[in-house]
């Protein structure tokens, strides 16, 4: 395999590149930010660090050269028009995204669907191992690329090989119904330390290699020995973050606060602006959240414009069935909403199917009272830790899900189960209605919690666990 003419000593492999090509109608080519917070967070921590991405360009064809953008180079895989639909829409999003969150909706499994995963998670390896120094860190994430911690082990066992799991990791029982749960987890055991948002998550992991694999396991390590390779690897919990300083002071700038000001008095100077800011996603509690909205809108206990309620949704994986059916789902539920509650003037609902700069979101979420985070499974959620983020001011409370990473972390969130809906109407009005002062406390406690671990602190815990891992192992600490 010929080796690039640029090697790295850091490598970060993951299925999207930080930006996405977009051709415009007149042929234009531009380059957009990529949804999601895998994103969000890592460009962030490779800002001032010298290394490598490789991922996909978000269209399918021919991948474009590698290039260097903020200092960081840049190396795009190529996926066919077929591995689109097979290794990204079937395998990744329509067999593992439901069986890592609890099968919310149903998994489909096609055999062809695994093949077009395994080729695509050949050719990350590939491309990892052409750009990685000898003695790299390979850094890899997310539940695209299981495969590739093996894969590259086999081309290169000189690098250091970490994984972290962005998602939630399904309990045994659930993990067990996937007919290749063999493959993935041999293919993750490739990886010499392996990163996981809960300490659930990586007892989870720990648990399907003893199970499934009838691997010894201790604590945090699963012992792997095959022929000529025997060693352990461990698993422990490191939870993302997000980059405090940077968006604070984004929050801070005169602009952001203006803009804020505006977004307020252009909803009619509400008494209380509740937001929602999500992927249009059916993991997210977006229909669960409406419905509570709704009924506490049919009991006069909310009342616009008094009350407004701003919902921007993401569009997201808009050819995957489950994602069509859920868009068409909430925004019939929105209609609906606004056709009984709405006034000219007045709507009941603002529902906004758009990507926004970060300025913008740093701006709604300095304008908003209450944020309400619901959704039904979420591996951390960072836009509960964006919000508290932006309130330099103390301002705003937040509505958190039980079933998100990030309610192990901010403690003092008004916390909701999304599918009580009797229990999320109480925690919303308890979120509008608490004292000012006892809600300034509590955004000041949760926003020291992000201060001090932010996406740095995350990187440098990974980066370290991966150093010593597997010689000198640590034990899972809760924090
Ligand atoms: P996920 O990774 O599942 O999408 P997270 O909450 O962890 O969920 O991360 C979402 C990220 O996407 C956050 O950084 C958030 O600010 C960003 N985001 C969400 N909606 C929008 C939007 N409409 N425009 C721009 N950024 C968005
Ligand atoms: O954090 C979960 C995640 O699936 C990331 O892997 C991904 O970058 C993001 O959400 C957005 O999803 P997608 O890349 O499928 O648009």
């Amino acid at each position: 395999m010929p080796r690039s003419q640029q090697q790295f000593d850091l490598v970060i492999a993951a299925n999207r590149l930080p930006v996405d090509r977009v051709v415009g109608d007149d042929g234009e080519v531009s380059w957009r930010t990529s949804p999601g917070g895998l994103v969000t967070a890592m460009e962030s921590v490779m800002r001032g660090r010298e290394g490598a991405w490789v991922g996909w360009a978000g269209e399918a064809g021919d991948a474009p050269e590698p290039f260097v953008e903020n200092d960081m180079y840049l190396r795009p895989v190529p996926l066919s028009e077929d591995e689109v639909a097979h290794y990204y829409e079937g395998f990744s999003n329509d067999t593992l995204w439901p069986i890592y969150h609890d099968v919310i909706v149903p998994a489909t499994f096609h055999r062809y669907w695994f093949t077009a995963y395994e080729k695509v998670n050949r050719r990350f390896a590939e491309a990892v191992c052409q750009v990685a120094a000898p003695g790299a860190t390979v850094w890899v994430h997310d539940y695209q690329l299981q495969l590739v911690p093996a894969m590259v082990r086999e081309l290169r066992p000189d690098v250091r090989i970490g994984w972290f799991d962005h998602i939630p990791f399904p309990p045994v029982e659930l993990f067990a119904q996937l007919p290749w749960r063999r493959a993935v987890l041999e293919g993750l055991l490739g990886a010499d330390y392996l990163g996981f948002q809960r300490v659930a998550d990586a007892q989870n992991f720990v648990r399907a290699c003893r199970q499934l694999l009838g691997l010894p396991t201790k604590g945090d390590t699963v012992s792997v020995s095959r022929a000529a390779d025997s060693r352990r690897v461990r698993a422990s919990a490191v939870p993302i973050s997000i980059d405090y300083t940077g968006l604070e002071a984004v929050a801070k700038l005169p602009e952001t606060q203006q803009r804020a000001k505006e977004i307020r008095e252009s909803l009619g100077n509400p008494r209380t602006l509740l937001l929602g800011v999500d992927r249009l996603d059916y993991t997210k509690g977006i229909g669960h959240r409406i419905k509570a909205y709704g009924e506490l809108l049919e009991e006069g206990q909310v009342c616009p414009p008094e009350e407004v309620f701003v919902q921007v949704a993401t569009p997201s994986r808009e050819r995957v069935a489950a994602y069509r059916e859920l868009r068409h789902e909430i925004e019939g539920e929105v209609g609906r909403l606004n056709g009984e509650h709405s006034r000219i003037g007045a709507p009941a609902v603002h529902y906004l199917h758009h990507s926004y700069p970060r300025q913008e979101m740093a701006a709604l979420y300095l304008a908003a009272d209450v944020v309400l985070v619901t959704p039904l499974r979420d591996g951390m959620n960072l836009v509960a830790k964006e919000y508290v983020t932006c309130r330099p001011d103390e301002g705003g409370a937040l509505v958190l899900s039980e079933f998100t990473g990030a309610f192990h972390e901010l403690h003092q969130a008004f916390v909701c189960n999304p599918h009580d809906i009797e229990g999320l109407k109480q925690t919303i009005m308890r979120a509008i209605e608490t004292p000012e002062k006892e809600k300034r406390r509590l955004m000041r406690a949760m926003r020291r919690r992000v201060a001090d671990h932010d996406v740095q602190r995350w990187a440098s815990r990974f980066l370290e666990a991966l150093a010593v891992a597997p010689d000198r192992p640590q034990r899972t600490t809760k924090e």
